[in-house]
């Protein structure tokens, strides 16, 4: 038996992912950009093992057994294999611990467990496929780019294979070997900036984002000409703010970003709504706190769900959180039990 164990972070989009031109292959309709959270944070942890005792692949999911029948999950199993394949058959990968031989004619056995709310807008998926493609390209020894394997379990989760700010470029190719996750900037580039994810609703999300994303992409005009006009300009201008660490014109394209994704949501026939009333509530909270200061102190954003995601300098951490602390005040339960309003995580990236 050989096992590996790794963890890989959520990531944050500021350029949001939203439509797919190949269902199957996972590729979008545009390119994408985000920031990876510190290792540690909100994570996922996943252990994969091959042995000869086992009998067939099996997956646990925060300790309950889920089947692998998904196809998001045999495609993932099925390119590591055949890459795996190719290197044995290239007479490589037999160096130390299990013969590549013999992996591949085992049987692998994936536990994973995510440290925060699964399917709540919290980039759990991205998470958790980066996290297994990653263990199993060491299990495999697999080396390369995997970034493409990971993006055929969950897009986002292509750009969890990196830290600091990485983006997923949308390629033009049809077989998707051009459209991978790149690193922009290591995460030591930007020490200041932090991320508060004021955590909402920890519900499971109504539609979920694949579903969601292949309803706008037939019905959603608005959709179709932001992925055309819009995405491309702002990825660039968003990457020569994060490479000029020029907060002002990030935050301001950070919001924009996510209020036109939710927008594209709204113009879906039916529309999908996301944010809930809190959610609002925040992005109010968060443009009266930038009129107040004069300057954009501070940048919402969510994905596909009512958790906002706050990015700020680290400067900026205590004033928005007495300020999200006033407005949602502690609220009082089972007598001397306190719960707040909202569950704040400040994080590094
Ligand atoms: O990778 P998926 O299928 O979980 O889609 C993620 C979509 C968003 O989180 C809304 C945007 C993004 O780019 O992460």
């Amino acid at each position: 038996m050989d096992a590996v164990t790794c963890t890989a972070p959520v990531n944050i989009a500021v350029i949001k992912y939203w439509g797919k031109r190949d269902e199957a292959l996972i590729l979008p309709i545009n390119s994408s950009l985000s920031a990876t959270l510190s290792q540690e944070q909100l994570c996922a942890k996943t252990t994969v093992a091959v042995s000869g005792q086992f009998t067939r692949d099996r997956m646990w999911l925060n300790g309950k057994e889920e089947s692998l029948e998904n196809p998001r999950y045999q495609n993932v199993l099925r390119e590591i294999r055949r890459r795996a394949r190719k290197r044995k058959i290239a007479g490589e990968g037999e160096e130390k611990g299990t013969s590549l031989s013999d992996a591949l004619s085992w049987h692998v056995h994936i536990c994973s467990v995510n440290n925060f709310p699964t399917a709540a807008g919290l980039a759990s998926s991205a998470a958790g496929f980066s996290c297994l493609v990653y263990s199993l390209a060491k299990l495999f020894k697999i080396e390369g780019d995997i970034s493409e394997i990971a993006r055929q379990g969950s897009g986002s989760a292509c750009r969890s294979l990196y830290g600091g700010f990485v983006s997923w470029n949308m390629g033009e190719k049809d077989d998707g070997t051009d459209s991978v996750a790149e690193q922009l900037v290591t995460e030591n580039h930007w020490p200041e900036l932090r991320i508060l994810i004021l955590v909402v609703s920890d519900q499971k999300k109504h539609i979920g984002s694949s579903a969601g994303m292949g309803v706008s992409v037939k019905t959603s005009e608005l959709l179709r000409y932001r992925a055309e006009h819009i995405v491309p300009r702002r990825m660039k201008e968003i990457e020569t703010a994060i490479q000029n660490k020029d907060f002002q014109t990030f935050a301001k394209i950070t919001m924009q970003d996510s209020n036109q994704l939710h927008a594209s949501c709204l113009d879906t026939y039916p529309p999908i709504i996301y944010l809930n009333d809190t959610s609002k509530q925040i992005m109010h909270l968060v443009h009266k706190y930038n009129d107040f200061c004069g300057q954009i102190k501070v940048a919402y954003t969510f994905d596909a769900g009512p958790n906002a995601c706050l990015y700020l300098l680290e400067e900026e951490v205590a004033g928005v959180l007495a300020m999200v602390n006033h407005c949602f005040p502690p609220i009082e339960q089972n007598g001397d039990q306190h719960i707040r309003g909202l569950q704040v995580e400040e994080l590094p990236i």
